[in-house]
């Protein structure tokens, strides 16, 4: 499917640079406040009225009967719009409060300390239905966990969705050009030049995954030799970023050698916990920006407000750049010198960086384009290593199980192959099951391109509600209608809700269990219906990195399984404030049994780090 550079990039209201987010709230604030004062200043001009005392009253008056004004005919135009297309508009939101502030409160309140997205799933529940629209301070805004809607945006309805105006002014200063933040001919442009890079040859080329592995695994037997739990998420975060950025620019960050967080003395960092020293300027720059950006989705449309004086994300884009464009620079000048001499290295043989600088010298596109696959390759991979480590302690079996397995197919020291990975069918199974209840992108956005969009009629061909006695089911009754959703309107789609979906996974929708992926009567459910598993996206723009990330975790899991054979939480080392609140344990789903804190900057991560004793096999 050819995505077009659909009519947006033309629309009237994208002249503005996406970074300029002061100038295009002025003209929101225009819009909404100026002008009907202005109105009235000169009416009362013309006909010579002096209101005097009223001059206040009359003035928010005028204000609010234009937004009263300019939204019913909002309205009316929308359900014109939906009648023509033979489509219902998608169930709005109705709070106590004008605007649903109360909603948008409730939501903030959730952020601090509810169980991830639940504020969401409530809403869905109670309205009984997948799709809504939030309709925060009168601005459309669809949620969706509904699996035929998500289709539609990624896949079959591709062409009329992009990732939108709001999105990249959230993240423009720090990914600016990359893949990420691109739609049309640029992020197609994108695609085509990284695609040969993930080829099998280059993926499988694992003396990479070997000596970052090594390192890691090095440094944990130092650790659990002392007898100290360790901060795995934050281990493997380092272990992602050294593997990612020598895999990318041949520059090995080596944070594995910074000195790591403290048991009992780590504090809570901007995700997991701080460490006392810098973890790496870069590193630190690079998670306190998904941070910001993160809370400027939350703030929604209005997020400018907060960053009037100060552009938050402005320094760890500095930071960012500041480090990698020397690199980039460096490789452009490599190159055009290995022209000169007549040599050029055959695409294998290149680093990431090394193939981009073949086809730009644009020194910013290259950094940018670096940061986007950066981001896309380290916290995802480091999320599920760490979700796996967790399950595995919450699970002592499923870690034994996947042991046996390694221990029959590579015995104590054999190094995995591309081959020899395909084999361990229970570790993927345990991959897919951690990816399915913790998908490392568990929400994300799109916005509908200007012209109105109609969202297919879905089918939970799976489960009924009469056959869920689950107590959080049924979402049922799925819409029967196709839903009208306005043009120019972001949809946030939550993969994480619909991998949980007990409509579609069954009643133990929320207990980790890798046997559905191994058994054949559930794997056929999921033949029938591929989008109900989808942690990597669908359509043009799905995950480039999978197989990649397949192997680099299992390729870790193996060394991991070979040397240590017990895996404790060490909850008592939790960081404070990042313990589990009591009150889930009163609450619906997994919250009730979780023993961290999942959270989400982008990525999903444990609050406060996960901390845990590895236990070194006695072999
Ligand atoms: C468990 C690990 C991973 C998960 C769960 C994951 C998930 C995803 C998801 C959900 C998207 C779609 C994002 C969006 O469209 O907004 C995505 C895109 C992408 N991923 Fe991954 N990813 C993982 C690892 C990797 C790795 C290791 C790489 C590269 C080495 C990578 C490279 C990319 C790229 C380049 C895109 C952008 C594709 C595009 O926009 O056309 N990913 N990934
Ligand atoms: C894991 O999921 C992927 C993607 O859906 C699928 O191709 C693979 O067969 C699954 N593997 C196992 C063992 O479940």
């Amino acid at each position: 499917m050819a995505p077009s550079p659909g009519p947006a990039e033309q629309s009237p209201k994208m002249w503005l640079n996406p970074k300029l987010y002061r100038t295009r709230l002025f003209l929101d604030v225009v819009r909404i406040f100026i002008f009907p004062t202005v109105v009235l200043f000169q009416a009362c001009h013309y006909a010579r009225v002096r209101l005097g005392l009223l001059s206040v009253p009359a003035h928010v008056l005028a204000i609010v009967l234009w937004g009263l004004t300019r939204n019913i005919i909002y309205d009316v135009k929308q359900a014109q719009e939906a009648r023509r297309l033979g489509a219902k508009p998608v169930a709005r939101i109705k709070g106590k409060w004008p605007g649903n502030v109360d909603i948008l409160l409730r939501m903030m309140k959730a952020f601090k300390t509810a169980y991830l997205m639940d504020v969401y799933l409530e809403l869905f529940q109670e309205y009984k239905c997948t799709t809504l629209n939030t309709r925060i301070l009168w601005v459309d805004q669809i949620i969706t966990m509904d699996e035929e809607h998500m289709k539609y945006v990624h896949a079959t309805g591709f062409n009329n969705f992009w990732r939108g105006r709001r999105q990249k002014e959230r993240m423009e200063e720090f990914l600016g050009d990359g893949i990420f933040n691109r739609d049309g001919e640029k992020w197609k442009m994108h695609r085509v030049t990284a695609r040969p890079f993930f080829a099998r040859e280059r993926i499988s080329d694992f003396q990479l995954f070997d000596k970052h592995s090594s390192l890691t695994l090095n440094l944990l037997s130092r650790i659990t030799a002392s007898g100290k739990p360790c901060d795995a998420q934050d281990l493997y975060a380092r272990f992602t970023l050294d593997t990612a950025s020598e895999f990318l620019f041949g520059n090995n960050l080596d944070t594995l050698s910074l000195s790591l967080p403290e048991p009992g003395k780590a504090k809570m960092g901007p995700k997991g916990s701080a460490t006392n020293d810098e973890f790496g300027s870069f590193a630190q720059a690079f998670e306190m920006a998904q941070c910001v950006i993160t809370q400027r989705a939350r703030l929604g449309y209005f997020w400018p407000v907060s960053e009037l004086k100060k552009n938050r994300i402005k320094e760890a884009g500095q930071i960012t750049k500041k480090w990698l464009d020397p690199i980039v620079r460096r490789a452009i000048d490599e190159k055009a010198k290995a022209k000169r001499a007549g040599i050029e290295a055959p695409i294998s043989e290149r680093t990431f960086l090394e193939h981009l600088a073949q086809s730009t010298e644009d020194v910013g596109l290259i950094r940018d384009e670096l940061l986007s696959i950066l981001l896309a390759s380290r916290d995802t991979t480091a999320c599920l290593l760490t979700f796996v480590t967790y399950f595995m302690a919450i699970y002592p079996e499923v870690g034994k199980r996947m042991r046996e397995e390694v221990l029959q197919t590579h015995g104590l020291d054999q190094e995995p192959t591309y081959e020899s990975l395909r084999g361990l069918k229970y570790m993927r199974a345990v991959l897919n099951e951690t990816l399915r209840l913790f998908p490392p992108v568990p929400l994300n956005v799109r916005e509908s391109r200007p012209a109105p969009v109609v969202l297919p009629v879905s089918h939970h061909p799976t489960y009924t509600a009469s056959s869920s006695p689950y107590p959080n089911a049924p979402f049922v009754p799925t819409p029967t209608e196709p839903l009208y959703m306005p043009g120019a309107t972001p949809v946030m789609y939550m993969p994480m809700l619909m991998q949980r979906n007990p409509d579609l996974w069954g009643p133990d929708a929320d207990i980790f269990d890798p046997e559905r992926f191994l058994d054949p009567a559930r794997t056929a459910r999921l033949a029938a219906n591929p989008m109900m598993f989808t942690p990597f996206s669908a359509g043009p723009r799905i995950c480039l990195g999978q197989n990649f990330a397949y192997n680099e975790v299992s390729f870790f899991l193996v060394r991991l399984l070979q040397q240590f054979d017990t895996f404790t939480l060490a909850s008592e080392f939790q960081p404070e404030g990042s313990q589990p609140p009591t009150h889930w344990k009163t609450k619906q789903g997994r919250q009730a049994i979780e023993r961290c804190w999942p959270a989400a900057a982008l990525t999903l991560y444990v609050k406060g780090g996960l901390w845990i004793r590895f236990g070194k096999a006695q072999n």
